[in-house]
């Protein structure tokens, strides 16, 4: 089955092609962020007018790139949520339009399903069953994962999730959005032991987290080193990175060994923007080592949002006979 993947929930516009037989055919990404620069952050209206530009050149794109036409595609899987409701809508109405013009199935997908999977992308794929730490902009989650569609959340975050964190510290460090990139490449050259960043929740029970303590912590931080024009010296500014990182990986690194061992599986899946940094990587796989255990993560690019991953995941629930109907529904907000 050849399945046309729309990914539109948030300031990337991602479309690709993935065959159940034959893997990856195509995949193209068009991120906004040079849009949104200007407001520091997201502006919902300006995201749903862009994907409605970008969106049939990019299919037309990926068409080429893998040598098809479109009566070569079985079904269209398109992001119906969470995310910023006028642009799921902007995927779900071509998605599912398109669809139905070529008379083939369309599904919605979960945008975190689609992350969660995304590792399946890659040659060496995590065998199931397996703990999954989801580190997006939007979501901090601990999901036991059984088999495709079979999730059961073990934490998550009660306040702020991961990304959200590296963005805010990003942006009091006058660091562009979005901020992890920033923050993880300011930090290598940050003095290691300078400045202790708080752990939050570690000491408790459980597998939540909560990130909101260390953004004040940070800010506090950064106030209190501040110079003339409200920022510290950049060494310090790199100090600040390097502590604050330190203090989100080993936080998240905490909660997966707990969850792990309650669980007893060896598996551990990484997947969402912060699943890219490198930091957060290393310490994981040295942690799995330890215990005879490996980390899973998808190639860079699949990491953050990306049309590939709602294509493959869509692919799967099409093989396993789900479609919806012909109504549009997007959901903004929708637990996993
Ligand atoms: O998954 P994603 O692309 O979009 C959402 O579904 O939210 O995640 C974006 C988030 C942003 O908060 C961004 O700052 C973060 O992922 N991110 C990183 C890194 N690359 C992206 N955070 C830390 N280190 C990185 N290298
Ligand atoms: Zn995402």
């Amino acid at each position: 089955m050849r399945v046309l993947g729309i990914e539109t929930s948030c300031d990337e516009t991602g479309v690709a092609i993935y065959d159940s037989e034959q893997g990856l055919l195509a995949d193209a990404l068009y991120s906004q962020v040079k849009l949104h620069a200007e407001y520091g952050g997201v502006v919902p209206e300006l995201a749903s007018r862009d994907h409605v530009r970008k969106l049939l050149p990019m299919i037309e794109s990926v068409l080429k790139q893998a040598d098809l036409t479109t009566g070569h595609i079985d079904g269209i899987a398109y992001t119906s949520g969470p995310g910023l409701i006028g642009a799921l809508m902007v995927g779900a109405c071509f998605g599912r339009s398109l669809a139905y013009a070529w008379g083939k199935p369309a599904i919605g997908v979960h945008h975190m399903e689609g992350h969660l999977l995304a590792p399946m992308l890659e040659d060496n794929p995590p065998e199931f069953p397996f703990v999954a730490l989801l580190v997006s902009g939007g979501h901090t989650q601990l999901v036991q994962v059984e088999a495709i569609g079979q999730y059961r959340l073990l934490g998550e975050s009660l306040d702020d999730a991961a990304g959200e964190a590296f963005d805010k510290a990003a942006k009091m460090l006058d660091l562009d959005y979005p901020g992890g990139p920033h923050i993880a490449r300011l930090a290598e050259s940050g003095t290691s032991g300078r400045f202790t960043f708080p752990r939050p929740m570690v000491d408790r029970p459980g597998l939540d987290f909560s990130f909101s303590g260390l953004k004040t912590f940070t800010l506090n931080t950064v106030a209190a080193h501040a110079l003339d024009d409200g920022l510290p010296d950049d060494q310090t500014c790199a100090d600040i990175a390097h502590a604050f990182q330190e203090a989100v990986v080993q936080t998240l690194a905490i909660k997966c060994r707990r969850a792990l061992s309650e669980t007893g599986y060896k598996t551990l899946v990484i997947a969402g923007g912060v699943s890219a940094n490198i930091r957060l990587r290393d310490v994981l796989v040295k942690e799995l080592a330890r215990v005879g255990g490996s980390v899973f993560y998808a190639r860079h690019q699949f990491c953050t949002d990306n049309g590939a991953m709602i294509a493959y995941a869509g692919c799967q629930r099409l093989l396993a006979g789900q479609q919806d109907k012909l109504a549009v529904n997007v959901k903004p907000r929708w637990p996993m």
